[in-house]
């Protein structure tokens, strides 16, 4: 009797895995749940072109809907579109101590620096668009885990509406948060102008159709001003976020200015003094009363206003059709500012504002919040993520939903530190934006030399 092919035995239990994968796929549409385990594992190369295939037959209902639920739905606010390419603003920075000797990392004791950041703006509901925007980025593999390639990721807010896929985005959000602590690897959420949005009451850019997915209004209402979603903003998230590049100025949101007995002091007012980048949804403008110390007074003050959202009883009934419900009572002056419009959540004055005028102040602010650069959302640009004044302003929010069609983008930054032979460091910052549709494009390239053996 000839003996079976290997074909023959191994196809039926590609069989069966590929149903139990559909299956696993229609609940969670990132991939198999980790307790199908290590049988997918095994078949997962031969399994993952039929993924593919499954994936966008199980994704292609939820298109058509979306897309007529658009048109639909965003009588109000359409994106604003601006003209401008970065190219004219590309940067590339060299200082007048510029040391061009060899780097030697190998011969040198001393250790060399490295770290990867990952960052993406506005996802509006569109769960598709952000695995392909985090794939593309290596921060998760195929199957939507942490790769652990990715030090750290920040997402600059706007998760919510416009879009389905609210609840399996922030659940995403919090797995992925639970994977990368558990390497070493750090996630930075943001809240944006949409997610205060949702907590005060006003669901403007709700879809009927993402009220489905919670139930029923008030079961959504819910979610959002008391319940898993509320309590995930409160814990996880904050309206501001400062990025030190390197490890010797302290953790993610270490104060600008230090406290000048903090651990960080030294180190902050030392020769990387300024090694970090400020996030937040809208932008920092520099007529803004709370940038110092950054970012803990905006997010002292995020935080105090949440609570007080929160705490209304009964929350009152979202809008429309209901009375658009505003801030509650006891807000303060401070707060007020915060969700005004030229408040961290909604300005836009570095991606609209007149090149010249805006690139003037733009120093001022990087100082006052010990950073520089800048990084923000918010302001939609379809084509391609803008660096403007010299790379210290970069603006990506590229519409990556399908709610607008824009390019599928990420912004990397790889900052490194490297002993120089004979003394001295070889400080680099290589900002680029990724996309997944078109060529990257190096957006900063800055080198400096560090004339000192000790950093701090
Ligand atoms: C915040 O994230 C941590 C994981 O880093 C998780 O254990 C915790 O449950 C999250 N908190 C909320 C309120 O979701
Ligand atoms: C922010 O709040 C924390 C904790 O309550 C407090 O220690 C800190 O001093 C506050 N910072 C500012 C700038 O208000």
């Amino acid at each position: 009797m000839p003996r079976p092919s290997a074909w023959s035995l191994v196809l039926p239990s590609l069989l069966v895995l590929s149903l139990a994968y559909f299956a696993q796929s229609y609940i969670s549409p990132l991939g198999p749940a980790p307790h199908l385990g290590t049988g997918v594992a095994l078949y997962g190369a031969a399994l993952s072109s039929l993924i593919g295939h499954a994936q966008a037959a199980i994704m292609a209902p939820f298109h058509t809907k979306a897309q007529s639920g658009s048109e639909i739905q965003m009588p109000l606010a359409q994106p604003h579109l601006t003209s401008e390419r970065p190219d004219a603003e590309t940067a590339t920075e060299t200082h007048e101590d510029i040391f061009d000797g060899d780097v030697d990392a190998d011969a040198d004791p001393r250790p060399r620096f490295k770290r990867r950041i990952i960052a993406v703006g506005d996802i509006h509901g569109d769960l598709e668009n952000a695995h392909r925007v985090l794939q593309m980025a290596e921060v998760v593999d195929e199957a939507g885990y942490w790769t652990g390639k990715v030090d750290v990721f920040v997402q600059t807010g706007d998760i919510i509406d416009r879009g389905d896929d609210t609840i399996e985005l922030f659940q995403w959000m919090e797995e992925l948060r639970e994977q990368a602590h558990g390497v070493g690897g750090t996630i930075i959420s943001l809240l944006g102008n949409h997610e205060w949005m949702n907590a005060i009451g006003d669901w403007r850019y709700v879809y009927p159709s993402e009220i489905e997915t919670f139930g029923s209004i008030s079961e959504r209402q819910k979610v959002v001003t008391t319940g898993w979603l509320a309590n995930t903003w409160a814990g996880n998230y904050t309206t501001a976020a400062r990025l030190p590049l390197h490890s010797l100025l302290g953790p993610p949101n270490t104060d600008y200015p230090p406290p000048e007995d903090g651990k960080n002091a030294h180190a902050n007012a030392g020769p990387l003094s300024h090694a970090a980048f400020s996030f937040v949804h809208g932008g920092l403008a520099p007529s803004y009363s709370n940038l110092q110390p950054f970012p803990s007074a905006i997010n002292n003050i995020s935080a105090s206003l949440l609570h007080k959202l929160r705490s209304r009883d009964p929350q009152p009934p979202p809008h429309p059709p209901h009375a658009y419900p505003g801030l509650p009572a006891g807000t303060t002056r401070e707060e007020a500012r915060m969700y005004g419009s030229d408040g961290p959540l909604w300005y836009r004055g570095w991606a609209e504002g007149d090149e010249a005028r805006m690139c003037a102040q733009v120093d001022q602010v990087l100082q006052k919040t010990g950073t520089r650069r800048m990084v923000m959302g918010h302001t939609p640009n379809m084509r391609n993520i803008v660096a403007r004044c010299g790379g210290k302003v970069l603006i990506i929010d590229t519409g990556i939903s399908r709610a607008y069609g824009g390019v599928l983008s990420a912004l990397s930054i790889d900052y490194s530190l490297e002993p120089v032979k004979g003394g001295g460091w070889k400080e680099q910052e290589v900002v680029k934006a990724l996309y997944a549709e078109q060529d990257d494009e190096l957006l900063v390239h800055a080198t400096r030399s560090l004339a000192v053996d000790a950093l701090v």
